[in-house]
């Protein structure tokens, strides 16, 4: 008998699945059986995803999605999915004193806005299944705020209220979607952010920690629990991955 946890049979769409979190969980759902639409912005990073993908019939779409245009095109090239997971986002530090009205519009376009209009024009298209499941990569920075982090926090906290209203509008047909809300994963994006804060402050967010900084595998599991038929009752949620 399949496991409850297995992702046979499903096929499962992913943003941001070039680098990280997302490439890591494009794998792991390859490792647990689905068959994966991954998408990411630099073609060379998404085709080396590709090659380590378990198993046949999985497709790769390269595309910025921060452009409205390549956003439809994408959309229109999309198989019926059983899943979607947003994981495309950008991180970065900027006091308030700072914020400019392109910066908001930096911030929230790739982390909230796309991850909208993508969920919204797949639902109009009819291109997600009955009981299908969405998942939203958060931020424990909705809770937590540390400085320079208004815009970032600001725009997953968002993803976070759109998602309980999807989960509510949805489930008439049985589709789900929740939110995984991880602290410090080991990906580019902490390497980056690390160029910008210092050792001394990464090393005190990592001792906050009982369980020290995450790793993609660990974001991965979760995401797939959601994506998994195990999770057929969990709907509106977020599940925190903070290391304690
Ligand atoms: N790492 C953490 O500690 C952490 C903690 C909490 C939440 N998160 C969230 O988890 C998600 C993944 O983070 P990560 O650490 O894996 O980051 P990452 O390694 O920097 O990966 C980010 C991904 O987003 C894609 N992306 C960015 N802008 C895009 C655009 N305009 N169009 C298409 N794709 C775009 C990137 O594509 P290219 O590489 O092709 O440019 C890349 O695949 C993000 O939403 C992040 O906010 C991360």
């Amino acid at each position: 008998m399949n496991s409850p946890f297995s992702l046979q049979g499903k096929t499962i769409f992913i943003t941001g699945a070039s680098s990280g979190i997302g490439k890591e969980t494009a794998i792991a759902m390859s490792r647990a059986g689905a068959t994966v639409v991954i998408t990411g912005r630099n073609p060379e990073r998404l085709e080396e995803t590709f090659n380590f993908l378990v198993g046949d019939n999985h497709i790769m779409l390269a595309t910025d999605l921060t452009s409205a245009e390549d956003l439809l095109v994408l959309v229109d090239q999309l198989p019926e999915l059983d899943g979607i997971v947003h994981s495309a986002g950008i991180t970065g530090h900027l006091p308030v004193k700072f914020i400019g009205e392109e910066d908001i519009s930096t911030f929230f376009r790739i982390n909230y806005e796309v991850p909208v209009l993508l969920t919204g024009r797949v639902l109009k298209k009819k291109k997600l299944k009955n009981k299908a499941s969405v998942v939203f990569l958060s931020s424990i920075a909705t809770r937590y705020p540390y400085f320079g982090g208004a815009l970032y926090g600001s725009a997953k906290a968002a993803i976070e209220a759109y998602s309980r209203v999807l989960a509510l509008e949805m489930a008439p047909k049985g589709i789900r979607s929740n939110c995984v809300s991880p602290s410090f994963v080991q990906t580019p994006m902490v390497e980056q952010a690390g160029q910008t804060i210092s050792t001394e402050v990464l090393d005190k967010f990592e001792k906050m920690m009982p369980l020290g900084f995450g790793e993609p595998l660990d974001v991965a599991n979760a995401i797939i629990y959601l994506l998994s038929d195990a999770s057929k009752w969990v709907t509106g949620s977020t599940m925190t991955l903070g290391g304690g």
